[in-house]
């Protein structure tokens, strides 16, 4: 076996055949598995998303041995029901953000009092299933969302544990759409209002106080952000507490980083023995921590497999156009994102060096749906390519489009591979139309 593509991509690499090289996750031979389920294909390794567990587990581990540590994963990321059992069986929580989402966790055979509810418009229909359903924790996230989820516990009798998600006004030096912990954010309470706010709560007859909240946004890369957040959390932490009112669990959200292209996130088992050494140090010691990793847990164990269907040379690009699409791949699009492109059979040097350079794009009627620009490629209609680092916000961003049918999906543990999502046909996609 040749070295991984990517230091971010452990599972991911080209095996040697009698004929050139082929890719394989874990191992699964990708060729096969296009063949068999077609393109395009979400492809899955089990063993990268534990491994990705481990790191954070092995971070909070002190903790997680006096029970006071839940990692919470956050299922936007990949909402895949086999993915949301495999990490309930390794002992996850979850992070939601719509009762959607808490449907699928309970039907993946999830612990609803590991759940915590994250989001800044949450519906009393949701919180009443919420509550009725008793998840671990709200993160509250407006003055205004605390009046009526306490309105909404009162009239059902209950209780609701709440977190208070605060602005630490950090930059987490981010793309601006997935930056959340700025003051001109939508996201959290002002740090100055903090305080007032949670005395506020302290007082609702339907609200338990249990902790805190932030999240600073998404892709960080760096380790200064969470630091910094971790500092400027706990000065509210006190400050809260000096107030008198008593705080169970500090929860640091989610957002780190993976690598998508020579990207360098810091490791999630460093970074957490250093966050709890500063928790230690500050004599927050005892408190339970709470986090909401996603990307980081599924980012790099997935792969899109797409065949090639037209190469379209042209004056001023050539154009190569793949059955996928930004209905699949919506990342490139919204964000600009970078993707690695790779053959699956990658084509002899020989061949390679008649590389050519291409806008990877799909089939979609816009100017937006491109997967890949500038990407040097040795490749003929009918080959196949994988789209890397595909694991997290792809499928779960997916849409119809097009009247496209969403991509089927394949988990793979060692040599085996399971379909875990049908291919959506067109049929699929208008089932809930009505012709009047
Ligand atoms: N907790 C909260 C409250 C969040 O808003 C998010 C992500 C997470 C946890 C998980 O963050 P992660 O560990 O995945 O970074 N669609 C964008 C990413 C949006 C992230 C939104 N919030 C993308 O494709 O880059």
């Amino acid at each position: 076996m040749t070295a991984p593509l990517l230091p971010g991509h452990p599972h991911l690499a080209y095996r040697a055949t009698p004929s050139g090289q082929d890719l394989y996750l874990e191992g699964a031979r990708l060729a096969d598995l296009a063949r068999i389920h077609g393109t395009p294909l979400f492809v899955y390794s089990q063993q990268a998303m534990l491994d990705a567990l481990a790191a954070y587990q092995r971070g909070l581990a002190s903790r997680i041995e006096q029970g006071k540590a839940r990692i919470c994963y956050a299922l936007k990321a990949n909402s895949s029901l086999a993915i949301l059992q495999l990490f309930a069986r390794a002992g996850c929580g979850f992070d939601i953000v719509s009762g959607g989402e808490l449907e699928r966790v309970l039907a993946a055979g999830g612990d609803p009092t590991r759940v915590i509810f994250s989001g800044v418009g949450k519906t009393r229909t949701e919180m009443r299933q919420a509550l009725d359903t008793g998840i671990g924790c709200f993160n509250v996230e407006s003055e205004a969302e605390l009046d009526v989820l306490n309105d909404v516990a009162v009239e059902l009798g209950k209780v609701a544990p709440v977190s208070i998600r605060v602005n630490p006004d950090v930059d987490a030096k981010t793309h601006p759409y997935i930056s959340t912990g700025l003051k001109g954010n939508k996201f959290g309470i002002a740090h100055e209002r903090a305080v007032a706010v949670y005395q506020h709560a302290a007082r609702l007859p339907g609200l338990k106080v249990v902790g805190i909240d932030c999240h600073i946004g998404s892709q960080i890369t760096e380790e200064r952000p969470y630091l910094d957040a971790l500092e400027r959390v706990l000065d509210l932490v006190e400050a809260i507490e000096a107030a008198g009112i008593p705080l169970h669990h500090i929860d640091l959200g989610g957002g780190l980083g993976i690598d998508y292209h020579g990207d360098t996130p810091p490791a999630a088992d460093a970074l957490w023995h250093k966050l709890l050494a500063r928790l230690d140090a500050r004599g927050h010691g005892a408190k339970a921590i709470f986090i909401e990793p996603g990307r980081s847990l599924v980012g790099n164990a997935g792969v899109c497999l797409t065949e090639v269907l037209y190469l379209k040379p042209g004056e001023q690009k050539n154009f190569c156009i793949v059955d996928a699409a930004m209905n699949d791949l919506p990342r490139p699009a919204m964000y600009e994102a970078y993707h690695q492109i790779v053959p699956l059979a990658p084509r002899d040097t020989a061949q390679a060096s008649a590389a050519v350079n291409y806008e990877v794009v799909g089939p979609i009627c816009e100017s937006g749906d491109w997967l890949g620009h500038d990407r040097m490629l040795t490749v003929q209609a009918g080959d196949q390519l994988a789209v890397l680092s595909a694991g997290a916000y792809c499928m779960s961003m997916a849409s119809n489009y097009n009247t496209r049918g969403r991509a089927a999906e394949v988990l793979v543990r060692g040599e085996q591979p399971t379909l875990i999502r049908r291919r959506e046909s067109a049929a699929d996609s208008f089932r809930h139309d009505i012709l009047p």
